[in-house]
């Protein structure tokens, strides 16, 4: 059993392949942390971690525990509360009644479930009832009823711990929640290095690393949305922790809206993290017989360094949170008409793109944006989701007739969420888009967005999606959302709980894209918003793949990949060929192979050299597509630790096969190069299949793959080594 309870000594034992999780019920009824880290055998001993430090006579002694010496202010505390004498950052704070926010929980009860249970109207990793087990305890507070459901997950055969909170108002007057965090983790010290994603448009997911300080940190998202700027995923890395090797703790939110992850050290030197629903703009009107649910937060805990904890990562968001058929189904090679020719194109343009495409051994045509209503810019339509039969002469159905008979398949762009002030939506409805009363309507890319709390607004989007895709032969969907949310205030909540608006637009465009996905499982459904600004594990579960990035240039792109690959598998990450010109076109597809890989280009601007290579690409994508998708990948050289060369690979889970892909950013001063590579059985032997030399995967992992050049030439900037390894 994963899960254990000693009812001596009251701890929870949870236990994955690697790693235990451990928690006590203590004297006072206050869940207090005991271990998050290698597997233990058993739980001896372990009461003893109850403790923090020295109490001093400045934290206020619990008036709950016969023991002068136990202060919650010192504590490691499971969901700790605001206002009892924890002055740490709190999970949880609730306004009662009385008017004070004052918060104390206390264990009632526990029970274990077999299997997962869903999150209502969130995103959530998900398991069959013999994959999983379930702790639910029970906590409550007395004074204003509130009573708060921790569920803790352990999967078979996955290194992930899924935690979530549910809030349920089972007092006689209203409370409000002024924060309600998903889980909190006291590690007993500071010695971590913080590891996150930072970045802007066009250059998303840029990691960096820098050790914890005295004092509060963290990245969060006040923009509605996730944003480009932070993403929901921290890791922290002990002081020896490399690639491979160490101790490192990573923690993601599968949330789409304004996250927070927070860490604070305390006097002490002792690290809290916590991560949810950020409470700036938070404020939950909880009635009596409510209940909020907050999202999901997913833990993993690796002593084989970050790349262990990315492996564990992607495998678990692959099988048990990318809900789509298609996560583990075969994709499409596709073309996306973006790049190619923006808005100017009409049913012939679309057509012979797909002759081309097809002549090159693309399987599916992406419409991108500019199809509907009169979008022929960026400054109208969004909102008017009816075809342009102007551009599209014949309509939507014939086109895609001839691109079928062609056998090409058909995807299309939306952008769901937004609605263009020059719209007939909006001379309709000017009420639907979000403002605050008596405020102007800050437009960033001429759009605003569309208040997806309101039943009715998602109804009429819902409706005219709906007739469009149930009469077509659509089989892939771009989702957009190319702005955050200013000026934040809905007209269907009363004054005194706007507070409410942001998390009740994530669950409005969560509700819209289940009912898509529910109503058209077979669409292949990828995310985008201005490039990869929601790449994050809450759209994941709606669409297993995201557009990483508007950067299309490998080398930039680089960075970007390496860093989302800290917690987003391969198989997720939307990555094009381009006409851009800075390398030449197999460094371009080397380094969209990492991802989904597909074009984004005009294959009548292809040069006939270019053209067969596109034409081995795409039997490269069917060759290399489990490896890739499926494989473990393992990051060698980081771009962002050498400026000169990186590289990475992927070995399939028996470890019969590799992919090893170099690339060159600058030509490095050394010529004598040497790759040692990861993740193979050293026992075995393995075929390059260029040069059809045979090596021990013991060779190759410890003594190198010799990559030195003769000629300076072959060491130009912006080229490639990518190299196929099979096993004997
Ligand atoms: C965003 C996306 C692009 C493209 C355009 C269309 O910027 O990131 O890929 O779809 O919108 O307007």
């Amino acid at each position: 059993m994963p899960i254990s309870y000693n009812p001596e000594t009251r701890i929870f034992k949870l236990d994955t392949e690697n790693s235990t999780y451990a928690l006590q019920i203590n004297q006072g009824g206050y869940l207090v942390h005991l271990y998050y880290g290698k597997k233990l055998p058993t739980d001896q001993g372990l009461e003893r971690l109850s403790f923090r430090g020295v109490y001093d006579s400045l934290s206020p002694q619990s008036p709950y525990v016969d023991d002068p010496y136990f202060s919650l202010d010192i504590a490691p505390l499971e969901y700790p509360c605001g206002g009892a004498g924890d002055m740490r950052i709190a999970a949880l704070s609730v306004r009662g009644e009385e008017g004070n926010a004052v918060t104390d929980l206390h264990y009632e009860s526990h029970r274990l479930l077999k299997g997962k249970p869903g999150l209502l109207g969130l995103p959530a990793s998900f398991a069959q009832e013999d994959e999983a087990e379930t702790l639910e305890i029970q906590l409550v507070d007395k004074v204003t009823g509130l009573h708060a459901y921790l569920l803790y997950t352990v999967f078979v055969g996955y290194e992930a711990i899924a935690r979530s909170a549910r809030l349920e108002n089972k007092g006689e007057s209203p409370a409000w929640l002024e924060r309600a965090y998903s889980a909190c983790l006291d590690l007993p010290s500071m010695d971590f290095d913080c590891v996150h994603l930072h970045g802007r448009w066009a250059k998303e997911n840029t990691a960096t690393r820098h050790p914890l300080h005295h004092g509060q940190q963290g990245i969060q998202s006040k923009r509605g949305m996730t944003g480009p700027n932070h993403n929901p995923f921290m890791a922290l890395a002990g002081p020896a922790c490399t690639e491979d090797a160490g101790e490192a703790y990573g923690l993601s939110l599968i949330y789409s809206g304004n996250f927070a992850i927070d860490i604070e050290v305390d006097e002490r030197g002792c690290t809290r993290a916590l991560t949810g629903i950020n409470p700036a703009e938070f404020r939950w009107h909880l009635a009596p017989g409510e209940s909020f649910t907050a999202p999901e937060a997913v833990l993993v805990y690796s002593d084989t360094g970050l790349g262990g904890m990315s492996r564990a990562f992607h495998k678990f968001y692959l099988d048990r949170l990318m809900r789509s058929q298609w996560a583990k189904k075969k994709r499409p090679l596709l073309i996306n008409s973006w790049e190619a020719a923006y808005f100017d194109f009409d049913d012939e343009k679309l057509v012979d793109f797909a002759r081309a495409a097809k002549d090159l051994g693309i399987e599916l045509l992406v419409m991108d944006d500019g199809w509907f209503g009169d979008r022929h810019d960026d400054f109208r339509a969004l909102g008017d989701w009816q075809v342009n039969e102007q551009k599209l002469k014949g309509g939507l159905k014939s086109l895609i007739d001839r691109v079928n008979a062609l056998g090409v398949k058909f995807g299309i762009w939306y952008e769901p969420e937004m609605i263009n002030p020059d719209s007939g939506l909006y001379r309709a409805h000017p009420d639907w888009a979000v403002c605050a009363p008596g405020r102007g309507k800050s437009l960033s890319r001429h759009q605003c967005v569309l208040d997806m709390t309101r039943e009715d607004v998602r109804d009429n989007i819902f409706q005219q999606m709906y007739d469009v895709i149930s009469q077509n032969n659509i089989e892939y969907i771009k989702w957009d959302c190319n702005r955050h949310i200013s000026e934040a205030a809905t007209l269907s909540l009363p004054p005194q709980r706007q507070g409410e608006f942001f998390h009740r637009y994530v669950l409005g465009v969560y509700d819209l894209m289940d009912r898509i996905t529910t109503a058209f499982p077979h669409i292949l459904l990828e995310n985008c918003s201005s490039g990869g600004a929601r790449f994050d594990p809450g759209m994941l579960y709606y669409s297993p793949q995201i557009w990483a990035s508007d950067n299309t240039d490998p080398i930039e792109r680089l960075t970007i990949q390496f860093g989302a690959s800290l917690c987003y598998p391969a198989a997720s990450l939307g990555a094009h060929v381009s006409a851009c010109p800075r390398t030449d076109i197999h460094t371009r597809a080397a380094v969209a192979l990492w991802g989904t890989f597909g074009y984004e280009l005009d294959p009548y601007k292809l040069t006939e050299e270019e053209k067969e290579a596109v034409k081995a690409q795409a039997a490269a994508y069917h060759k290399y597509y489990d490896l890739t998708h499926y494989g473990d990948l393992y990051r060698l050289t980081l771009p962002t630790e050498n400026p000169f060369l990186c590289d990475w690979m992927f070995v399939s889970p028996d470890k019969s096969q590799a992919l090893y892909t170099r690339v060159i950013m600058r030509r490095p001063g050394v010529v004598y190069q040497v790759a040692k590579l990861r993740g193979l059985d050293p026992d075995r032997l393995y075929r390059d299949e260029d040069s059809g030399e045979v090596y021990s995967g013991a060779i190759l992992m410890h003594a190198g793959l010799d990559l030195s050049a003769k000629r300076w030439e072959d060491l130009a900037d912006g080229t490639c080594v990518v190299k196929h390894f099979t096993a004997l």
